[in-house]
């Protein structure tokens, strides 16, 4: 099939590249020539594991070009794919600009009866909105339907070659016929929706896995108050085979570009119709409130910030990525430096750096980065961290553990004061 995927940023590559891989003939196309050229030579902006591998392949085998032409990339399209970013408006509702645009731009290029399927996450109800927009700059029949992503940074490519689901959100029967033949060779259950539900699908999942974290984060505070240890609690519920012992580690709260985001959304559309005391808006609230909740402790812990070192295991929002949206480090950093922290951070991927502070340095190893730490804090569950061999510390030093990674005991012997999450 012709397919064009409208936003090459995370989803749109990881899905162009996909689709190529089945053989379809698959148009990227990005407004931003930068990217374009840069992805020409199988180059992403962003580390994702086997990406560029299968990019470079998918466009050897000529499956699989790029554009900055809306008129060549839409032309011979019989499915155009909208990937573009939906980011929140301050008030938490879904700025649709982009999509919009999108939308817009690609009308008067359409060839009669083209699908066009919105990807990116949006809310539901969303096609009376951009219904009159395509329509009212081409004279061609087309369909719209939604087709909700289900992917996970870090494994993105494994992911969309072997989804748990596809969910094609359409009424028309040509468009179901179409999408169903699309996505035949993935060999997943295909679950055929109206579009709405297919919308709700999307959230519903991201805001109950984000309950999921929530919850377990709010019994590991209580696990702290009579000597449970959150991870006993885990492994005991976990074989009631309604509960499961999958996805519910405890931390730090959700990050990353989606779960903060999507949940917000959620809550700001539940304050619009008036479900006020919908339990995804105190989700949110809790998530953020669980950082700024865990610092106060550690800072009692360890004598108040000012002045102390503090060696940072983790930058970007979980492994295998360099992705850094909504991440812990991002969160704690600032805050340890307005405190008067001395902080260095390392990361095998992700890089950052607050503007203009001296005290603090981005190390190129995790050694660099806890040389005298009066405290270690472990952010992020990177291998690299999982495995690496602590050495023994003679003067005070706190460990804190926000991923529960470590033996309490082993570090202690080792000469540091354990400090996990919910044990
Ligand atoms: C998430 C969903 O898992 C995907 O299914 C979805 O497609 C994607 O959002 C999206 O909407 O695009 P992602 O943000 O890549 O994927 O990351 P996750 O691995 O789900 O982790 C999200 C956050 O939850 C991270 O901060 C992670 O550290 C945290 N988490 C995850 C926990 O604290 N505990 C867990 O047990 C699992």
């Amino acid at each position: 099939m012709n397919i064009t995927i409208i936003g090459t940023g995370f989803v749109g590559v990881v899905s162009a590249a996909v689709y190529a891989s089945f053989g379809n003939n698959v148009i990227g196309l990005d407004i931003d020539p930068k990217k374009i050229n840069s992805l020409k030579l199988g180059k992403v902006p962003f580390f994702e594991p086997k990406l560029e591998d299968l990019l470079i392949q998918q466009q050897n085998s000529k499956n699989l070009t790029f554009t900055t032409s809306y008129e060549k990339a839409i032309a011979d399209a019989q499915i155009v794919i909208i990937a573009v970013g939906t980011p929140s408006l301050p008030s938490g509702a879904v700025d649709l600009t982009y999509i919009k645009q999108a939308c817009e731009d690609l009308a008067p290029h359409l060839k009669e009866n083209t699908i066009v399927v919105i990807k990116s996450t949006v809310p539901p109800g969303i096609f009376k909105e951009i219904k009159p927009i395509i329509a009212s700059k081409t004279k061609v029949n087309f369909y719209l339907a939604a087709l909700p992503e289900f992917l996970k940074e870090g494994t993105a490519v494994d992911d969309t070659l072997n989804p748990d689901r596809i969910v094609i959100g359409a009424i028309e029967e040509t468009v179901i016929n179409q999408l169903t033949k699309l996505h035949q060779p993935f060999n997943a259950p295909i679950v055929t929706v109206k579009p709405e539900s297919a919308q709700m699908i999307k959230y519903t999942a991201n805001a109950y896995l984000a309950t999921r974290i929530t919850f377990i984060n709010q019994i590991a505070d209580l696990c702290e108050h009579n000597g449970a240890d959150i991870n006993d609690v885990i492994e005991g519920i976990g074989y009631d085979k309604r509960i499961g012992h999958h996805y519910w580690y405890p931390g730090l709260g959700y990050g990353g570009s989606c779960f903060p985001k999507d949940v917000n959304e959620l809550a700001s559309y539940a304050k619009k119709v008036k479900e006020d005391k919908n339990l995804v808006i105190t989700i949110g609230k809790l998530n953020e409130q669980r950082i700024p909740k865990l610092l106060n402790k550690y800072s009692s812990l360890i004598g108040g910030w000012k002045n102390k070192t503090i060696g940072i295991l983790g930058i970007s929002f979980k492994p295998n990525t360099n992705d850094t949206r909504e991440a812990p480090a991002l969160k704690i950093i600032p805050e340890l430096l307005n405190k008067g922290s001395i902080v260095n951070a390392f990361d095998p991927k992700a890089i950052w750096s607050p503007s203009n502070n001296s005290n603090y340095t981005q190390a190129k190893t995790a050694k660099e980065a806890i040389n005298k730490a009066d405290c270690i804090m472990v952010l992020v569950e990177w291998p690299e961290f999982i495995n690496y061999k602590f050495p023994k510390v003679e003067k005070p030093t706190l460990f804190i553990d926000t991923r529960n990674l470590f033996e309490a005991e082993k570090l202690s012997s080792l000469g540091y004061t354990y400090q996990g999450i919910g044990r």
